[in-house]
């Protein structure tokens, strides 16, 4: 499609410089660190600034232990290893925590969350998503847990950085005895209420993790953490990251270690940022509330979420069009179509009117249960078993509230340095889509 000759777009000017999605957002002290780090010789995997962004990070979240690691995967792979040796014992060294059992996990994520599992020789099994905040679904969860009761670990994701239905899962987890791994990559800053307490979300699981990434909402261009109260999971964290050494003169091992810890010079760039997460949230959250206003008038609404018991941080901002406001758009694996149709439009249309102009969105998490690696592991809707739901001779299938919103939801341009000139040409594009 030539959207710069399609009457629609008439007068709507390409972006000069290419909005993002979310990229990094520098302030100035990074590089005062970094050099600091440079200057004084610790350009390795212990140094101050690294000491400094675990209290900073572990202050800010409320525990009493903040692990930094080279990524938010090394800290998903640790904490799911290490719940895992907690349910099952320790693994031999050539098998994972988790051989032979099922964990249950959120749907709409980034792989990163979920991977770890296998890893550690576990087997997924996907829980839907409930249409409030676009997270795990509990009532899902209690017929999960119907189906597979000897299950015993949930791995769940905050997307988007809105807070799911923690008080819900944990009071559902707490009843079969099962464990939590919290994956807040994409929701540091992000603030639940867990009876009646506002908690930080990479505080309310078992093991707790957070990311780094140059997209997320603080960045060291790379880099996560481990969060926990125990003093005990904070040292083994510490101990498999750094080769899982033995206190002997020699290299001496009792187990299989990793190359997982955090670099000082990485850790220079997340000190200078954690002073501006409260300003990047804020600057999220005004992304989100122009969307929401200025979109009103169309047939789309935003990633909702929970405004009594929840406070975001409005990473991504999303929005999903009404069905009645679907054009056609089908997707095959690697590939899609969809056509124009008057008064209506589809994520394909949008996402590429976008682009053409040079602004970034993004098509919503392909769910889990959805991709050709995961298609035989099991999917768990609020109706029980989501698989094998179609037949032949008879209409309709069974609920799949996850494939809903990634068919007809898609991610924003969202980038904090985004300016209210630059949004407002985004809105005006997606509604010539509609027109
Ligand atoms: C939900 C989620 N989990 C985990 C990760 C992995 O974090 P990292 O890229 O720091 O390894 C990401 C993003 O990168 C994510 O979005």
């Amino acid at each position: 499609m030539d959207f710069m000759n399609d009457l629609r777009f008439k007068g709507i000017e390409k972006f000069d410089r290419r909005v993002w999605l979310s990229s990094p957002t520098m302030h100035g002290d990074e590089q005062r660190w970094v050099d600091e780090a440079i200057q004084t010789n610790w350009v390795s995997t212990v140094g101050a600034n690294i000491s400094v962004v675990e209290k900073e990070i572990a202050g800010y979240i409320g525990v009493k232990y903040a692990i930094a690691l080279s990524a938010g995967t090394a800290a998903l792979h640790l904490a799911t290893k290490l719940a895992g040796e907690k349910l099952y014992g320790q693994a031999r060294p050539n098998a994972g925590t988790l051989a032979g059992k099922k964990v249950f996990c959120s749907d709409i994520t980034f792989d990163a969350s979920i991977n770890p599992i296998a890893y550690e020789d576990g087997e997924a099994v996907f829980i839907d998503t409930e249409p409030d905040t676009w997270n795990m679904c509990p009532e899902a969860l209690e017929k999960a847990f119907e189906i597979y009761p000897e299950t015993k670990l949930i791995v769940v994701a905050h997307l988007y950085g809105t807070p799911g239905k923690m008080e819900e899962i944990r009071r559902i987890a707490d009843k079969h005895g099962a464990l939590i791994v919290e994956d807040a990559a994409e929701s540091l800053g992000a603030k639940y209420k867990l009876h009646a307490q506002w908690v930080e979300t990479g505080a309310l699981g078992d093991y707790n993790c957070i990311s780094f990434n140059g997209n997320k909402i603080i960045t060291g261009s790379c880099g996560g953490m481990f969060l926990t109260d125990s003093k005990e999971d904070a040292d083994k964290v510490r101990k498999w990251s750094t080769q899982s050494r033995e206190a002997a003169p020699w290299y001496q091992h009792e187990e299989i270690g990793y190359n997982y810890r955090m670099s000082n010079v990485i850790a220079g760039v997340i000190r200078g940022q954690i002073p501006h997460l409260d300003e990047h949230v804020r600057q999220k959250k005004a992304i989100y509330e122009r969307y929401r206003e200025g979109l009103r008038d169309l047939p789309v609404s935003m990633n909702p979420y929970d405004e009594k018991a929840s406070i975001p941080n409005f990473w991504l901002s999303c929005c999903i069009i009404s069905p009645a406001a679907m054009a056609p758009h089908v997707r095959g694996e690697q590939d899609e179509l969809w056509t124009s149709s008057p008064g209506k439009s589809s994520p394909g249309e949008i996402l590429a009117a976008l682009a053409a102009f040079g602004a970034e969105g993004r098509p919503i998490w392909k769910p889990m249960h959805m991709q050709p690696i995961y298609r035989a592991h099991g999917f768990i809707t609020a109706e029980g078993n989501g698989r094998a739901k179609s037949d032949a001779y008879m209409a309709g299938g069974g609920v799949d509230v996850g494939a809903d919103i990634f068919r007809r939801g898609m991610c924003l341009p969202s980038d904090n340095k985004m300016t209210a000139e630059q949004q407002e040409r985004v809105i005006d594009i997606i509604h010539r889509c509609f027109e």
